[in-house]
């Protein structure tokens, strides 16, 4: 017997702080060129929270607050927050905790996911299974990172790539026809060498050693990591459609993990969608890992319409990635 409580998009709103990073600005950094960078990756600015003090939790109060205002939702509804990201304020509390109590979701208990650049979907994957127990109502599923606070200025493999901001969007239970209706997720653990963070964490606390060696920075094996987000993220979207019996002509859009330009049209490649049905802001706001997706669905929240089947695809550290397919809700 199916389900009866389905989980639905039902709002989305985004953030992304003020300034704004160029490549302009990059090249006085570092030693590169806006056409180095908008070639290999499509990226042309990027924003950064430069206010002294503010950390994740900060963008994501901004969003939720204006998510719940604009739907006209009291916070004491909202049952559930989890929090998509790795760069919270702190190791502990987590960042969810700090969200509820900035925005005034004092009934909600809220927690952290840290997936690298899937964590948006695992967390909105788990967020659906919420609803559809019937156990919580009003879920809010957000995916924030501030990047430039793991970045290093002066290594121009990584600083180039990444920015901060994310999104948010509210899951509701439905009887209707438009919900999330299936998902894909995998991990390769293996895959740590070839994106990591060294220090900061149990293996290595921070010491003046870590400090010296500049190891709380975001490692990155570029090439290996874009081959395996090739062909895993295109894989996986391939994969979420043909068990759905979907063609290409069937997806209105696709959501696809904002890291590299030539990742994104890979994808799109494989599952023969045309460019015109790929959401796309990486030359805005380049990679903000756990933010992109959220980011993505805000800004093009008014072109999509109630039944669009949209395609969700993420590939990031870990290995993590996977793919989600839900039917627009409104
Ligand atoms: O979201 C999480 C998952 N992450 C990803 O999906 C990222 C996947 N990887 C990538 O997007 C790409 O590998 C990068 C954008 C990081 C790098 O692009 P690439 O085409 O793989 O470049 P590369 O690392 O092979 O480097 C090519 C050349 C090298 O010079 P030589 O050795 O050929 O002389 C680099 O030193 O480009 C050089 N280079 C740069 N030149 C100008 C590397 N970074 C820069 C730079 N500006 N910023």
């Amino acid at each position: 017997m199916s389900q009866r409580i389905k989980a639905a998009i039902t709002a989305v709103e985004g953030y992304v702080p003020d300034y704004i990073l160029t490549n302009k600005e990059l090249e006085s950094l570092i030693e590169t060129s806006d056409e180095w960078i908008t070639t290999r990756t499509g990226i042309k600015e990027r924003r950064i929270l430069k206010e002294p003090g503010l950390g994740t939790s900060d963008m994501g109060a901004a969003a939720v607050k204006k998510l719940l205002e604009k739907n006209n939702i009291d916070p004491l509804e909202v049952d559930l927050i989890i929090c998509g990201t790795i760069t919270p304020d702190m190791v502990f509390p987590a960042t969810a905790c700090l969200i509820a109590d900035k925005v005034g979701a004092k009934n909600a208990f809220g927690y952290d996911l840290g997936a690298a650049c899937s964590s948006f979907i695992y967390a909105l994957v788990t967020g659906q299974k919420f609803i559809e127990s019937g156990t919580h109502k009003k879920v809010v599923v957000c995916g924030f990172d501030k990047m430039s606070s793991i970045i290093n200025y002066e290594d121009r493999t990584t600083c180039i790539i990444f920015g901060d901001g994310g999104g948010a969007v509210l899951l509701e239970p439905t009887e209707g026809e438009n919900y999330i209706v299936d998902s894909i997720l995998q991990a390769d653990g293996s895959g740590v060498v070839h994106l990591h963070q060294k220090a900061g964490g149990s293996k290595m606390p921070p010491s003046h050693r870590s400090i010296d060696e500049r190891l709380h920075y975001v490692y990155q094996e570029g090439q290996s990591v874009f081959k395996f987000a090739v062909t895993n993220m295109a894989d996986v979207s391939a994969e979420i459609m043909e068990r759905n019996n979907l063609t290409s002509d069937d997806v209105a859009w696709l959501v696809p993990h904002q890291a590299n330009k030539r990742i994104i049209d890979a994808t799109a490649r494989r599952m023969g969608v045309s460019d015109d049905k790929v959401m796309l802001n990486i030359h805005k706001y380049g990679n903000t890992t756990s933010g992109t997706i959220p980011l993505l669905l805000w800004e093009y929240e008014q072109k999509m319409k109630k039944g669009d089947n949209i395609i969700i695809s993420a590939f990031g550290g870990g290995f993590t990635w996977g793919s989600i397919y839900l039917k627009w809700a409104y």
